[in-house]
C-alpha cells in the first residue's frame, strides 16, 4: 500500500461529493484516487475537487487500473451489492454507506461473500456512531452510573423530503438511523417493532402517511419510541431522551448562540443532516482511514451490523402496511465477526 491510502469513491451524488471533499479537505493519510460515477458531468465536476483522481465509469475499471487501496461505496442502496461484489473479490476494505443492501436476503449474501475472507473487510457507514453525544450516551448506559436504562424517546424530524421520498424510505431511508444506533448506545439488540400512525400532516405529500411512531422492545426490556417526521418545516432535528432508573440524559438538543429579539428566545437548529452531522461524518471516514492504514480494515458498524438493520428495516415496513407487533429474529452471530 502506498503511504496515503488511495481511495476510490463510487457514486459522485451528494454523499459522494461530499465524503470527496471531506477526504480531499480535511481528512489526513488518505487520497481520492478514482472518481467511478457513471454521469460524465457529475464524475468531472467531483474530479475537480479531488486533485490526482481519475474518473471511471465502472468499479471494475478502477480495480484493473490499480489505482485503488480501498472503496468507499455512495450509489443509491439497490446498486450497493453491484460494487461490494468486485470490491470483495478483489480482497480490500471498503467503506459503503447506509442500508448495507435493501434487504436482507442479498446482505446475507454479501455476509457469504465477506466470510471468504480472512476477516471483516466492510464498514457500514451509520455515522451517527461517531457523534460525540451518542457516544457519550452509549457510555452513560455502559458505566452503570444512572442505572439500568429503561426508555429511550427519540425524535427524527426533516423539514421536507425530496420527489423521490416514498412512504418505505420513513424506514428503510430513514428510520433505518435509529435501528442501528438505538441498540448500539443500549447494548441490547431489537427483538421486535411496530408501528403507528398519528393523524397525518396535511402538510406532507399527498403519497406519503407520516409522521409516524415507530416502537422498538429490546432484549433487557427497554422500550424505544421514535418520531419519525419528514414534512415538519421547521428544520433537521435529531434528539433522544434516555430515561434511567435514577435519571435521565438527553442528546441532540439545538446549541450555539441564544438570542433574545422583539419579545422572543431563539436558538438555531439545523436544516439538514449535512451540518447536523458534519463532525461526525468527519470522525467516521477518518476512523476508517486510520483503521485501514493500521491493518484492522474496519472500525465501526460492521456487515454484521448492516445484515441486522436490514431484518429490523423488514420487520419496520411489514408493522407499518399491516400493523401489529412484529418479532425481529436474528440468527446467532458468526464468530467471524465476534
Ligand atoms: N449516512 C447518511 O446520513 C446518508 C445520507 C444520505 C445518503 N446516504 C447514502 O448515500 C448513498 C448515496 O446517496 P445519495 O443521496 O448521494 O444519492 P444520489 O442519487 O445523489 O447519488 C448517487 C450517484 O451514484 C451514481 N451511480 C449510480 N449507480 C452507479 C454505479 N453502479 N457506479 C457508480 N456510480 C453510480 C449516480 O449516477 C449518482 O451520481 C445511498 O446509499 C444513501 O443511502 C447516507
Amino acid at each position: 500500500m502506498s503511504a496515503e491510502l488511495r481511495i476510490a469513491v463510487v457514486g459522485a451524488g451528494m454523499m459522494g461529493a461530499d465524503h470527496i471533499a471531506r477526504i480531499t479537505e480535511r481528512i489526513s493519510g488518505a487520497r481520492v484516487s478514482a472518481v467511478v460515477e457513471p454521469d460524465a458531468g457529475r464524475a468531472a465536476d467531483a474530479a475537480g475537487h479531488a486533485p490526482g483522481a481519475e474518473v471511471f465509469a465502472r468499479i471494475e475499471d478502477a480495480l484493473a487500473a490499480g489505482a485503488v487501496d480501498a472503496v468507499l461505496i455512495a450509489v443509491p442502496g439497490q446498486f450497493h451489492e453491484p460494487v461490494l461484489r468486485p470490491a470483495l473479490a478483489a480482497g480490500i476494505p471498503i467503506l459503503c454507506e447506509k442500508p448495507l443492501t435493501p434487504d436482507s436476503a442479498s446482505s446475507w449474501e454479501v455476509l457469504q461473500l465477506e466470510q471468504q475472507l480472512d476477516r471483516p473487510h466492510i464498514q457500514v457507514g451509520f455515522m451517527r456512531r461517531f457523534d460525540d453525544e451518542y457516544r457519550a450516551l452509549r457510555e452513560l448506559v455502559a458505566s452503570g452510573e444512572a442505572g439500568e436504562l429503561l426508555l429511550v424517546h427519540a425524535q427524527h424530524r426533516n423539514p421536507s423530503v425530496p420527489e423521490s421520498y416514498t412512504q418505505n424510505m420513513l424506514i428503510n431511508d430513514s428510520v433505518v438511523h435509529e435501528f442501528d444506533v438505538v441498540p448500539w448506545l443500549a447494548g441490547s439488540p431489537i427483538v421486535s417493532v411496530e408501528v403507528k400512525r398519528p393523524r397525518r400532516n396535511s402538510l406532507a405529500p399527498e403519497r406519503l402517511s407520516e409522521p409516524i411512531l415507530v416502537l422498538m422492545e429490546l432484549e433487557s426490556g427497554a422500550i424505544v419510541d421514535v418520531e419519525m417526521s419528514v414534512s415538519i418545516q421547521f428544520g433537521y432535528q435529531v434528539t433522544t431522551e434516555a430515561v434511567f432508573e435514577r435519571g435521565v440524559a438527553r442528546i441532540g438538543q439545538p446549541g450555539g448562540m441564544q438570542r433574545f429579539d422583539a419579545g422572543t428566545f431563539r436558538l438555531a437548529e439545523h436544516l439538514s443532516f449535512t451540518t447536523r452531522f458534519a463532525a461526525a461524518y468527519d470522525a467516521q471516514i477518518q476512523r476508517w482511514v486510520d483503521a485501514v492504514r493500521r491493518g484492522d480494515l474496519v472500525d465501526g458498524p460492521n456487515a454484521w451490523d448492516g445484515y441486522l438493520v436490514a431484518l429490523a428495516c423488514e420487520a419496520g415496513v411489514t408493522a407499518m402496511a399491516e400493523g401489529g407487533v412484529v418479532p425481529v429474529e436474528a440468527p446467532p452471530r458468526p464468530a467471524f465477526y465476534a
